[in-house]
C-alpha cells in the first residue's frame, strides 16, 4: 500500500506491505532508529511515539493507521540543532540514563505535560507508567518532568 503521513513535520510517502508495523516503517524505511524495539508487544514503551500528539506504542500500531496523520519521534523534538526544552530538562535533572528507554520516556513526558501542564506526582507516575526502565528507577525522571513543567521538585 501507498502510505503517506507527516513525520516530524515533513511529508513522507512510501510503499509498505499492508501489515507492516509503524515501528518497522520508522526504523527500517525511514532510518529513525531512536525509536527502539524492546518487548514488541506493548509492554515496555521503548517504541513510544506521538501519533497526532497522543502517545502510542508503535509496535502495536499498523503503519496504515498513520495514513494522513502526524507522527513525532524522538528525532523530531530537536529544532534547528537545539534540544527541545523537555530534552534539556531531562539532561539538567540527570534523568538521562540509557538510550534504550529514554526516547520513549521523553516522548511520554512530553505527551503528559501537553495534557497536564502542571502535573501532580500521581499524574506524572501514571503518564510514564507504560515506559519501563529496567535498571535505575524513576525519581530523576519525575524531577525532569517537574523541571519542564515548572512545578516544584522534590527537596
Ligand atoms: S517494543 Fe513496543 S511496547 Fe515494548
Ligand atoms: S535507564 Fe534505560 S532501561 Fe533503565
Amino acid at each position: 500500500m501507498r502510505l503517506s503521513f507527516t513525520l516530524n513535520g515533513s511529508p513522507v510517502s512510501l510503499d509498505v506491505p499492508a501489515a507492516t508495523r509503524l515501528l518497522d516503517v520508522l526504523r527500517d524505511d525511514c532510518g529513525l532508529t531512536g525509536t527502539k524495539e524492546g518487548c514488541g508487544k506493548g509492554e515496555c514503551g521503548a517504541c513510544s511515539v506521538l501519533l497526532d500528539g497522543r502517545l502510542v506504542n508503535s509496535c502495536l500500531v499498523l503503519a496504515c493507521q498513520a495514513q494522513g496523520r502526524e507522527v513525532l519521534t524522538i528525532e523530531g523534538l530537536e529544532q534547528q540543532g537545539q534540544y527541545h526544552p523537555i530534552q534539556t530538562a531531562f539532561l539538567e535533572a540527570g534523568a538521562v540514563q540509557c538510550g534504550f528507554c529514554m526516547p520513549g520516556m521523553v516522548l511520554a513526558a512530553k505527551a503528559l505535560v501537553d495534557e497536564h501542564p502542571h502535573p501532580t506526582d500521581e499524574q506524572i507516575r501514571r503518564g510514564i507508567a507504560g515506559n519501563l526502565c529496567r535498571c535505575t528507577g524513576y525519581a530523576k525522571v519525575i524531577d525532569a518532568v517537574k523541571l519542564y513543567a515548572g512545578t516544584p521538585r522534590r527537596s
